[in-house]
C-alpha cells in the first residue's frame, strides 16, 4: 500500500539543469517507509524535504545504513527506462543482510520506485548527458544508544538529475598504507561506512593533486581492488583485465554490464587477480594500453594517469577501447540501441 502526498508546487523551475552539481539538487518528492514492532509497515510518498530523527537514533551512532545508486533515463519518446534495477534491488537486501539491516519487499522497491518516478518525471531529461541519479537507503532510526542492533528502520527513496560527472582527467594514485576493505568485512556492501573511512586517505591525495586512490588489498597491498566509486579495468595486450570479485570488493552493476558488452564486442575479458607489480611491468614493457573505471555514476570513464611510488603512468587518450564500451552502454540505457540483454524496463504510466 502506497499512500501519497504529493508536492503542491514543483521547484524543477529554479534549477539551471546546465550547471547541475552532483548529488546536491534533489526532486519535488521522496520515498518513506517504516520499520517498525518487526515488520515494515506502509510507504508513503511526499514532498521531498528534511527528516525529523532522534538524537539517540541509532544510525548516528553505529553507522547502521546501506545504500544504492541507480540511474534511469528518458529516451527521445519521453519513455523512462530504468536501467537494470532489479541488480540495485538484490544488492540492496545483501547489504541489508550483512548489516542486520531488514530486507526491502519488491513491491515497496518496485512499485515505490514506478510511483515516485511517475511524479517526478520531469527531472530527468532526455537530452544527452542527462539521466535521473536514484538512491534508496535504509538505516537504523531507533532511539537508543545500546550498541546492538536496532529494532526500528527507515528506508526512503530521494532522486536527484545528474549530467556527466568527472569532466576533468583522472589521476590516480595506488594506495600503500591504508585499506578500504578487509577480507571478511563489509567491503561488498553498499554499507554507508565503507564511504566514510575512504574519506581520510582519499583527502591526502587529493592534497597530492590525485583524484582517487586505487585501493589495494589490505594485508599486502599488492593487489589492485578499485577505486572511488568505481571498478576499475587495464587493457593488457588488448586483453581486458579486471580485478576478480571477493568480500573485499564491490561487485559493480555497470562493471558486469561491461563484461557481457566487451564480450560481444569480440575482447577477451579476464576477471582474476591483478598484482600492482604485473601493471608496473605491462606498462615497461609497452604492453598496458589503457585503463578505466566503470560505476553507475561515472559510467565508463577513462583514467589518465595511475601512480605508484615515484613511477607514474600516463595513458593516451584516443581511440580508447574504454570509449567504444561506454558508447555501447549508453546506446542501451538510452534506448537508442536494441537491449538484448533483458537490462531496460520501461516505466508504464
Ligand atoms: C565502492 C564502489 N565500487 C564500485 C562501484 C560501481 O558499482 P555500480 O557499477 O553498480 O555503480 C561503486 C558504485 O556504486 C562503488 O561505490
Amino acid at each position: 500500500m502506497i499512500t501519497i502526498n504529493p508536492s503542491l508546487k514543483s521547484r524543477i523551475h529554479s534549477i539551471d539543469f546546465n550547471n547541475l552539481p552532483f548529488g546536491q539538487v534533489f526532486s519535488d518528492n521522496m520515498l518513506v517507509c517504516s520499520y517498525k514492532d518487526g515488520k515494515w509497515g506502509s510507504t508513503e510518498i511526499k514532498e521531498y524535504g528534511n527528516i525529523s530523527i532522534s538524537p539517540a537514533a541509532q544510525v548516528l551512532h553505529y553507522g547502521q545504513a546501506v545504500f544504492e545508486g541507480m540511474k534511469a533515463f528518458k529516451d527521445s519518446d519521453e519513455n523512462i527506462l530504468f536501467f537494470r534495477r532489479d541488480e540495485n534491488f538484490k544488492r540492496l537486501n545483501q547489504s541489508a543482510k550483512r548489516m542486520a539491516i531488514p530486507e526491502i519487499s519488491k513491491e515497496t522497491f518496485f512499485n515505490g520506485l514506478d510511483q515516485l518516478l511517475k511524479l517526478d518525471e520531469k527531472w530527468c531529461k532526455s537530452e544527452n548527458g542527462f539521466s535521473i541519479y536514484i538512491r534508496p537507503f535504509l538505516f537504523a532510526s531507533q532511539s537508543c544508544i545500546k550498541a546492538s542492533s536496532s529494532e526500528e528502520y527507515t528506508f526512503m527513496i530521494i532522486l536527484s538529475p545528474t549530467k556527466e560527472y568527472y569532466t576533468d582527467p583522472i589521476n590516480l594514485v595506488i594506495e600503500q598504507e591504508y585499506s578500504r576493505a578487509a577480507s571478511g568485512g563489509v567491503g561488498f556492501a553498499k554499507a554507508a561506512g565503507n564511504y566514510g573511512a575512504s574519506f581520510f586517505p582519499t583527502n591526502l591525495a587529493k592534497k597530492k593533486g590525485f583524484t582517487q586512490v586505487i585501493w589495494t588489498d589490505s594485508n599486502t597491498h599488492e593487489y589492485i581492488e578499485e577505486s572511488g566509486t568505481m571498478n576499475i579495468w587495464f587493457v593488457i595486450d588488448n586483453i581486458l583485465v579486471t580485478p576478480a570479485l571477493s568480500d573485499s570488493i564491490l561487485g559493480g552493476i555497470t562493471r558486469d554490464s561491461i563484461i557481457k558488452i566487451a564480450k560481444d564486442l569480440g575482447y577477451q575479458v579476464q576477471e582474476r587477480e591483478v598484482s600492482v607489480n604485473e601493471i608496473l611491468e605491462a606498462h615497461k614493457s609497452g604492453m598496458l594500453d589503457e585503463s578505466f573505471g566503470t560505476g553507475t555514476a561515472v559510467s565508463v570513464l577513462p583514467i589518465s594517469s595511475i601512480t605508484y611510488k615515484d613511477i607514474k603512468i600516463n595513458f593516451q587518450n584516443s581511440n580508447l577501447i574504454s570509449s567504444k564500451l561506454k558508447d555501447k552502454l549508453l546506446s542501451i540505457q538510452k534506448g537508442l540501441l536494441k537491449d538484448n540483454y533483458g537490462w531496460i524496463d520501461c516505466l508504464n504510466y
